[in-house]
């Protein structure tokens, strides 16, 4: 009886000092399971005479129903503190001021994009993309600029080892246009482009509008009515245009537009270098060089071309003065538009 009394007492400030659940239901284990401390103290008393048998079980039962109510009184307790510490940690204090929500927004490059293609799709435009990756056929020899031919020169181009090079202008896309869908077509194709060239005005990559419109009857008329409403639709403004002749082998006639400076409005200023005037695209009346090996019929039917530097575009209507900025991805910069 004694030695019960003691392993009930152990028991019992066992479960007491018992700091965890999982201490606690070793603590169980340890005296009341199958091979605990309290069974095996029965199995010792095998001999025990029948007189005494029913005393020292209702002994036993009282040990083991004081252990039990030990470590149900330990396990409720260590249960409230759990859940004490549970919602001390999940406490929302709902004065505090919200954290708000930053938004972000497009970058420049891709407002000016979205804005041509606002205007280029309410006259009926289909929009493409082209692909950047091309190779000499299409970036040049369908342009009308075989091998050797000194416009190849002129065009930094970045070459694959696998005869496949970047794309150094948007014209190619006229090309792929033009063998899915025959005239009439309207069309531009916009995205990036890339030489190797890198200063204040030029970086490896940079954007290109190319725009392309067949049908019969067009003249280079339309051609300046289109551009300078475009140019009045992008800017907000109606800004001088003046078109100097020039030369690129997929036009003829060819040119090169210039806008008013639309930071000095023609008085001249650092950005125009003085010249109140800037430089933003080229264009002219397609070559039928280029037309007639796609099956185009060049008697009857003729267009333009133009393509225009997106990034100057959005350089003048946001007034940004370097155009590395717009491709350093410094969020400083990026945050102010
Ligand atoms: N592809 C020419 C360039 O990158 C621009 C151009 C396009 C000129 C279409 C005429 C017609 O310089």
């Amino acid at each position: 009886m004694q030695k019960l009394n003691q392993i009930a007492e152990q028991a019992v400030l066992s479960a007491e000092q018992a700091v965890s659940l999982q201490q606690l239901d070793e603590v169980r284990i340890h005296y009341l399971g199958k091979k605990g401390q309290v069974t095996e103290f029965l199995k010792s008393l095998a001999n025990i005479s029948p007189e005494e048998r029913p005393l020292i079980g209702q002994s036993v039962n009282q040990a083991k129903e004081t252990i039990q109510e030990a470590i149900q009184k330990r396990l409720e307790e260590l249960k409230s503190a759990e859940l004490a510490k549970r919602l001390a940690g999940e406490t929302i204090d709902v004065t505090l001021p919200g954290r708000g929500h930053a938004e972000g927004h497009l970058h420049p490059i891709t407002r000016t994009i979205m804005r041509i293609e606002d205007y280029f799709t309410q006259l009926g435009f289909d929009i493409t993309g082209g692909q950047e990756i091309e190779n000499e056929y299409y970036n040049f020899d369908a342009l009308n600029i075989p091998a050797h031919h000194p416009a190849r020169a002129m065009h930094d181009t970045f070459y694959f080892e696998n005869g496949l090079l970047l794309r150094t202008h948007t014209s190619p896309g006229q090309i792929r246009y033009l063998e899915k869908k025959q005239p009439p077509v309207r069309m531009i194709a916009l995205g990036r482009v890339f030489r190797c060239e890198s200063d204040v005005t030029h970086t490896p990559m940079f954007h290109q509008l190319e725009g392309l419109c067949l049908d019969k009857n067009i003249c280079f008329s339309d051609l300046k009515g289109i551009l300078k409403d475009f140019l009045q639709f992008f800017f907000e403004d109606e800004l001088a245009m003046r078109f100097r002749p020039s030369y690129f082998p997929f036009t003829e006639p060819s040119a090169e537009v210039d806008m008013q400076c639309v930071m000095c409005k023609g008085k001249g200023c650092r950005i125009c270098k003085n010249t109140g005037w800037l430089e933003i695209l080229g264009c002219g009346m397609v070559h039928p060089s280029v037309l007639a090996p796609l099956g185009v019929d060049t008697d009857t039917i003729n267009g333009f071309a133009f393509g225009v530097g997106i990034d100057r575009l959005a350089m003048l209507r946001y007034q940004i003065n370097d155009l590395r900025l717009l491709f350093e991805n410094d969020i400083r910069f990026l945050q102010q538009f």
